[in-house]
């Protein structure tokens, strides 16, 4: 297993381009299976989570490759294979995306549960509740769900759970509702840049959608879907993540290849914190030398802050004055890193769904454990901010996610070590904390050139 040693306290500087989004590109790459003729896909990022979804697919007579210039071409080899193995489906829950397209265009879906998740409890129950409207006969043996319709109909239909709306459930809906006979309206739909952009490259492909982007969909049944060509939108969250990374470091930063307006939250949150932040065209620019205040954030379905950002704002934020309230409204139980951020130094507790910090810690490197993607992308910024050096264990959760983030880093300026995990690879300073440090040099944190806000 890999993990990242970090030698924390530097300023970064530079700028830095965002991958194509994840949690995009994995519900069109499922959605490629009800597509006759082959797809040319834009901007797919290199992750782990692709290409298991990629091996997923080859089990169901799709074949994805990258081409010379990394695009990434998919082409059909039959359409009579319809069972997604529990083996995939378990390394990563966005498998349950093939659910929709395998039930509309092949009239059968046989795929895993995908079972448990270190952020709380996943259930699927609304994406069933939509097949089902749609005329699907669905039964759950043998730890899968086995959907069948010798042919949907369109049908009204509420998506909306105890947490809102559910993005891959409106993803899954939407794919089968293309293939339904009539029109289908979808309440509740879910409203993030993932969904519309999974509904503009099926209408590229053919379909016929209108209402992305808010919580009403109607969809006109059509017969078949072409190959088509698209490009994938860039990943928000991984922009969010690089935007903190600025804002934890005390530094001015840009990060490029954004789509600003899907930011609006997290660049309005950011501001109010005390960060500087200036849109320039597809370019953000980050001013991260302020001092930073509290603040207290909910995590909400889309437009609001994503709950893909909650734990790296509690990062930032056991670093800014004051006391934060960060509430998690999508997935109530995501707190795996509370107590990873406090063996750095954080003064952080849970309080139901929200954490409550106290502010401003000044982070010290240890030795951490990941638990899941965004956990682990919190605890690389608690490191790039601490004194001294950091690890963080168990590196795979964030390769899952996140396209090269210690090369994308390390071009700021960032000390981000990949190394194995092995126990010659722990530095001094964590392997004996009695150990005098190394003379350092002087923390971000105190540097002269650091205004105060005015009260
Ligand atoms: C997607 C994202 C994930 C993000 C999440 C919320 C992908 C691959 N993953 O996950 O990164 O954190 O959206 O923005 O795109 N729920 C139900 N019943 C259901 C489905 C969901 O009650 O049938 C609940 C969930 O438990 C959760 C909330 O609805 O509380 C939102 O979940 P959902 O939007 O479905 O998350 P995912 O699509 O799995």
């Amino acid at each position: 297993m890999d993990m990242f040693v970090i030698r924390g306290g530097r300023r970064l500087a530079g700028a830095v381009a965002v991958s194509g989004s994840k949690n995009a590109a994995l519900p069109i790459l499922a959605a490629t299976l009800a597509v006759d003729g082959s797809c040319l896909l834009h901007n797919v990022p290199d992750l782990a989570d692709i290409r298991t979804l990629a091996e997923l697919l080859g089990t169901l007579q799709v074949e994805v490759r990258r081409t010379r210039t990394g695009a990434m071409q998919i082409v059909h080899h039959g359409d009579s294979a319809c069972v997604a193995d529990y083996e995939l489906v378990r390394k990563m829950r966005a498998g349950i995306s093939v659910l929709g397209p395998l039930l509309g265009r092949r009239g059968r879906a046989c795929v895993s549960l995908p079972g448990g998740c270190n952020i709380g409890h996943r259930p699927i129950d609304l994406h069933l509740k939509g097949l089902a409207a749609l005329g699907a006969e669905i039964r759950i043996e043998r730890g899968y769900v086995i959907a069948e319709a010798d042919r949907l109909h369109g049908a009204d239909i509420y998506l909306g759970g105890p947490c809102g709306s559910t993005v891959t459930g409106t993803c899954n809906v939407m794919t089968a509702a293309v293939f339904a006979e009539g029109t289908t309206t979808i309440e509740a739909a879910a409203c993030e840049p993932e969904v519309v952009d999974l509904g503009q490259f099926l209408i590229s492909a053919g379909a016929r959608i209108s209402g992305l982007g808010t919580p009403t969909l109607r969809i006109e049944g059509v017969d078949r879907l072409s190959g088509c060509e698209h490009t994938v939108i860039p990943d928000r969250i991984e922009a969010a993540t690089l935007m903190i990374a600025g804002a934890i470091t005390r530094s001015s930063v840009e990060i490029t290849h954004v789509e600003p307006a899907q930011l609006t939250a997290v660049i309005e949150k950011l501001r109010e914190i005390g960060v500087g932040i200036e849109c320039r065209g597809d370019a953000l620019a980050v001013d991260g030398s302020g001092s930073l205040t509290a603040a207290e954030c909910i995590a909400l379905p889309h437009p609001a802050l994503p709950t893909d950002i909650q734990a790296q704002l509690t990062a930032l934020l056991s670093t800014a004055e004051g006391i934060s309230i960060v509430t998690d409204k999508v997935f109530p139980d995501r707190f795996m890193h509370i107590a990873e951020l406090a063996r750095m130094g954080a003064r952080v507790r849970r309080e139901g769904a929200s954490a409550i910090i106290s502010g401003p810690a000044r982070l010290s490197g240890a030795a951490v454990m990941a638990s899941d993607l965004r956990a682990s992308a919190a605890l690389v910024l608690a490191g790039l901010a601490a004194d001294g050096p950091s690890i963080v264990r168990r590196i795979y959760h964030l390769d899952r996610g996140y396209e090269s983030l210690e090369t994308k880093l390390r071009s700021l300026g960032a000390d981000v070590q990949r190394t194995r995990d092995h126990a010659d690879h722990i530095p001094l300073e964590l392997a004996d904390p009695l150990t005098p440090a190394r003379p350092a040099a002087p923390h971000f944190a105190t540097h002269p050139s650091r205004k105060k806000r005015p009260a």
